[in-house]
């Protein structure tokens, strides 16, 4: 038997109510912010990954399904920031008048170990603002993934906020936490030995506990802990926190919060779920203000969000699916049918038995699947009339077919 692939799952017909939900309040959220959807391909060059993520990342280094067709190399989209970045620059859409506000969803790929809230192919809806670089942007984009959240009627959520600087307090940073952690160098696990060089804010990313101790080392905490960020940087994290606090969001710092992409700058935030396990993130998000540029288009801050829409689904649990309005209890069964196209296109979602059941077994399916039963015998046919019964409260009436109404 073939089975489904490590990492990936079906939605079946059941879940679909929670993923229609999600994506319809997706839509009509992120609409009301101005936002426009865009959907762009699942697979693209393995270069605007390298480029964009960062090629010292495990996103790029360690979880890209990347293959050679006709001499490309070609990569399925780990996330989407890189590719929405790519349509901007390459539909010119540095041209239309700031903000821009685009929201997507759908698959990404990544190969990481399985475990509960981590999968392989996983979906993702993500909103991402170009064109701004004040804080009233990061913080309307906070907002925007805490009005989704709130919508979809999930609580208990707590909302983390950093700022990693710009490029030049972070190299600032980055040597001094190098200076302190450099004697520790022999005892860190493997992966922090070759982030050291790499990509030393990542160090602060790393679970191992052996690291985490050597971490909460006096000395180096007082870096971590340190503000390190500039002036400039440091005004513009104090604004978006105003933000914040005159709306009644409320955020932990947290000073640990590195994201594990490169492209990030300033504010970085997480939303987390204090009812999931270890896979606790259901949003992730922050300013890039240089990948725009250093992808090849003009210089444009931007910042944004994406959310993993398997770990919402599992904390919206089960949505009844809605019963279909009506089910054609009839022994004709070419009457049944063009009564259910008339009903169909009207909109009202019907069916009826395919196979010439007994009546009692279409009565009895009908009262599983739908609100009304119509039923068609041969006395209604000849007269025209319709025998409508109310399944929720068994009450029952025979009209003329013209006056059925089950809007
Ligand atoms: P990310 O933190 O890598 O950020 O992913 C965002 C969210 O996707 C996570 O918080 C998590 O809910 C979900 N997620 C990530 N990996 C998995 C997985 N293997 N299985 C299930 N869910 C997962 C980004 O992808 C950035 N592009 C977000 C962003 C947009 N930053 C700026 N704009």
């Amino acid at each position: 038997m073939i089975k489904v692939q490590k990492g990936t799952k079906d939605i079946l017909p059941a879940e679909m109510p929670i993923w229609h939900f999600m994506e319809e309040k997706a839509n009509e959220i992120f609409t009301k912010y101005g936002a426009k959807e865009i959907r762009t391909p699942i697979f693209e060059a393995t270069e605007l990954f390298a480029r964009g993520v960062g090629d010292t990342t495990d996103i790029v280094n360690k979880e890209m399904y990347t293959f050679e067709k006709s001499d490309r190399s070609l990569t399925l989209r780990p996330e989407n920031t890189a590719g929405v970045v790519r349509s901007f620059i390459e539909n010119g859409m540095h041209r239309l008048s700031a903000p821009v506000k685009l929201w997507y969803k759908g698959p990404m790929f990544r190969y990481e170990r399985p475990q509960a809230g981590r999968q392989r192919q996983f979906h993702q809806v993500g909103v991402e603002v170009f064109g701004i670089k004040q804080a009233t942007a990061d913080a309307e984009v906070i907002l925007m993934a805490v009005n989704y959240l709130k919508e979809l009627g999930l609580n208990d959520l707590t909302v983390e906020l950093n700022s990693l600087g710009c490029p030049k307090c972070r190299e600032e940073f980055k040597t001094r936490l190098k200076e302190v952690i450099r004697p520790y160098l022999p005892q860190l696990c493997e992966d922090c030995q070759t982030r050291f060089d790499k990509n030393p804010l990542r160090l602060l990313d790393c679970k191992s506990p052996e690291c985490q101790e050597i971490y909460a080392k006096p000395e180096i905490q007082a870096v971590i802990q340190g503000d390190f960020i500039c002036e400039e940087c440091s005004e513009h994290f104090e604004e978006l926190k105003g933000y914040l606090d005159a709306l009644g969001i409320k955020y932990t710092r947290n000073k640990l919060l590195v994201r594990g992409l490169d492209y990030y700058n300033r504010t970085v935030f997480e939303i987390k779920s204090n009812n999931l396990g270890s896979q606790n993130a259901v949003c992730g998000g922050g300013r890039y203000d240089t990948l725009v540029k250093n992808l090849g288009g003009e210089d444009t801050p931007a910042i944004g969000f994406a959310m993993g829409m398997e770990r919402l689904a599992s904390l919206l649990g089960e949505k009844q699916d809605k019963k279909l309005k009506a089910y054609i209890v009839s022994n004709n069964t070419l009457e049944a049918i063009k009564l259910a196209e008339e009903l169909r296109a009207k909109n009202i979602t019907c069916e009826f038995d395919l196979t010439n059941k007994k009546f009692v077994k279409q009565l009895e399916k009908a009262s599983k699947v739908a609100e009304y039963a119509l039923i068609l015998g041969e006395d209604e046919i000849s007269a025209n009339k319709i025998t409508v019964k109310d399944l929720d409260t068994s009450e029952q009436k025979t009209i003329k077919k013209e006056e059925l109404d089950l809007v």
